[in-house]
């Protein structure tokens, strides 16, 4: 979280919702069972992202460290929709 918040994640990202990019909650649901997610989201976060979810283009992230992407994606994959 705090991660994410450092390194401006959530301008575009709520964690439950669509805002410009895909809620993170959005992102577990939809790799929950995919065990190659954590790698190749790392990735993504690191070198940007578009076509995956619509049209709107995922910038670089090139500031993020390899480390600190790896973090990040399984943070992402790790979110749970909240309780109803
Ligand atoms: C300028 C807005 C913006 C910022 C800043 C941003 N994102 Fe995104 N993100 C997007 C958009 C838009 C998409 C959807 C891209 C697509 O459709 O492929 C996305 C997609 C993603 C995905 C899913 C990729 C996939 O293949 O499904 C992950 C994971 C992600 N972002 C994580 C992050 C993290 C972590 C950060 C902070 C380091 C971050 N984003 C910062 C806009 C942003």
């Amino acid at each position: 979280m705090d991660l994410a918040r450092k390194n401006a994640c959530m301008a575009c990202h709520g964690l439950v919702h669509k805002q410009v990019g895909p809620g993170f909650v959005q992102i577990a649901e939809r790799y929950r069972n995919d065990a190659t997610a954590p790698a190749r989201l790392a990735d993504k976060i690191r070198n940007g992202s578009v076509g995956t979810w619509g049209r709107v283009i995922m910038p670089r992230q090139s500031l993020v460290s390899e480390a600190d992407a790896q973090v990040l994606a399984r943070w992402v994959l790790a979110q749970q929709p909240p309780a109803r």
